[in-house]
């Protein structure tokens, strides 16, 4: 039977990874591989964190099963940290745990499907390259909005705009919470509030994506739209991932969160994505969720967290700031600054395919075709050389 498959083409970035493990050069650097890493190209794990393990280890009584919506505390924990104090006690909203912020895409695609399947999601374009496949898996249509200028490094919000305005009213509106991946530009506020304006009158569903919260200002502030969205429309939806701000990644920690408008509604849905998940993984890993918790409800562990993924924004910024100046004078007849105004892990570099081809092979300096970079990946050490050979590429 298994003779009538064909094989499957690699993940580009498992491929990139592996490329850049086998390069015997010392002077190699990894801009491909979307997880934080510190100066020293290390992802640690969080000092919160194993001390919030350490504490399980010796507390945890049982391993036994939970139900399909996981720990009822992660819950309620995570609800009022992507959300603040606005949906404490609201009936109309359920929140799930889920295997990733990529588990919670997966169940929403498989409720919105259930729900309406002549309905579209529309996507960014560009948006994170798992997207489109992951929710055109469960069956869901899908197309794409403008959002971003490659050329000139900006925002196309008039054009999204335009978009947004012509969509059949629900259809469902899939916008990035913030640190937009791949190009780290995100909606200013005041352009969150235009945006939320058209989809409450217009009824659309609006479906966030929050993988990054903490990583662009602070952990408020990144929920802006989240929060904006919830004051303003009767029905959303929020896949919120904590592979990245609690560095859980192969724990598969994230939640999934169903706004309806009405309590009845919300049980019916909330009912409909329980037996998805019943019926695809019975019910999410525990471990990684029960240490959030933990650090979430404990002052001096939220606190240790706290000043953790302070750090780790400030170096994203820091190696913003040094690629710029570095750029800015190898390259004077560019303009990098969109670098620096970007938020997160991620930006265009603006380089060709054949360009990011030439760093690989000539320089050993690895990213992904699209010319995305983890600023992760730029140390005060390497970025002189960094910066040269791009612009010997350039
Ligand atoms: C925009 C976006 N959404 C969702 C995810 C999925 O995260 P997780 O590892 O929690 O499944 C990622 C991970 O890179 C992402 O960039």
């Amino acid at each position: 039977m298994f003779e009538s498959l064909e094989r499957m083409p690699p993940d580009a970035i498992l491929k990139l990874i592996a490329e850049y493990g086998n390069d015997p050069r010392d002077n190699k650097v990894d801009l491909g591989v979307g997880v934080y890493r510190d100066a020293a190209g290390n992802t640690p794990v969080f000092r919160a964190i194993k001390n919030a393990e350490q504490r399980l280890l010796d507390m945890q009584t049982s391993k036994s099963y939970l139900g399909s919506r996981g720990a009822t505390d992660f819950c309620d924990a995570i609800q009022a940290l992507v959300f603040g104090d606005n949906a404490r006690h609201n009936d109309r909203v359920m929140t799930l745990q889920t295997p990733g912020g990529s588990g919670a895409l997966r169940v929403a695609a498989g409720v919105i499907l259930r729900a309406n399947s002549d309905t579209t999601i529309w996507v960014s374009d560009p948006t994170w390259n798992n997207h489109v496949p992951l929710l055109g898996s469960a069956g869901v249509k899908l197309e794409s909005y403008p959002y971003y200028d490659s050329a000139q490094n900006e925002l196309r919000f008039d054009a999204m705009l335009d978009v947004l305005n012509k969509v059949p009213s629900g259809d469902i509106w899939l916008l990035h919470g913030c640190c937009h991946n791949p190009t780290g530009m995100d909606l200013s506020t005041g352009q969150w509030d235009e945006i939320i304006h058209v989809i409450a009158e217009r009824g659309l569903l609006p479906f966030i994506d929050l993988a990054y919260q903490g990583f662009s200002d602070s952990l408020d502030e990144d929920a802006y739209g989240v929060r904006a969205m919830f004051d303003r429309v009767p029905e959303m939806i929020v896949a919120a991932s904590c592979s990245k701000n609690f560095g859980l990644y192969r724990e598969r920690t994230g939640s999934l969160t169903f706004v309806s408008s009405n309590a009845d509604t919300t049980a019916i849905v909330s009912s409909q994505a329980l037996n998805i998940v019943r019926t695809m993984y019975s019910l999410p890993p525990d471990h990684g969720g029960a240490a959030v918790t933990m650090i979430l409800n404990d002052a001096d562990l939220r606190n240790e967290w706290l000043a953790e993924l302070n750090d780790m924004r400030k170096r994203m910024k820091e190696m913003r700031t040094i690629i710029v100046a570095g750029l800015g004078k190898k390259v004077p007849e560019r303009d990098f600054s969109h670098i620096e105004r970007a938020n997160g892990m991620f930006s265009y570099l603006g380089v060709s395919p054949d360009q990011v081809a030439q760093l690989k092979q000539e320089y050993g300096i690895y990213l992904v075709d699209s010319g995305r970079i983890n600023v992760c990946g730029i140390t005060s050490d390497n970025v002189e050389y960094l910066c040269a050979s791009i612009a010997a590429v350039l």
